[in-house]
């Protein structure tokens, strides 16, 4: 069952950068990459870093700690120090609001 979450204006997003939400008091990452928005955990896997302050390559988030990389539509650590995925969620843009499926 999807449950669909509005969490942030398509407005507020910037090509190529992440912004932080909250919904429910999760810690989540907003990223828009050429028109298309993800959304993962906003904490790395590796230590106590925001993501949505690291650096978008391509559909990859570079953690500003320690470089470490994950898959922006899998989760998948990518790159090391990174080994453990961080968890992602389905997105869907609708009337200029972002949604999230929470459930
Ligand atoms: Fe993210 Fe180390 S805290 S790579």
């Amino acid at each position: 069952m999807s449950n669909w979450t509005d969490v942030a204006a398509e407005a507020d997003l910037f090509d190529g950068a992440g912004i932080p939400v909250a919904p429910g008091g999760r810690d989540i990452a907003l990223f828009s990459v050429n028109g298309e928005v993800f959304a993962t955990s906003n904490l790395c896997t590796h230590g106590n870093a925001s993501l949505c302050e690291g650096f978008i390559e391509g559909h990859e988030i570079e953690c500003p700690f320690h470089q470490g990389r994950f898959d922006l539509r899998t989760g998948a650590a990518t790159f090391a120090p990174c080994t453990e995925p961080i968890q992602v969620w389905p997105v869907k843009v609708e009337g200029g609001r972002v949604f999230l499926d929470l459930a």
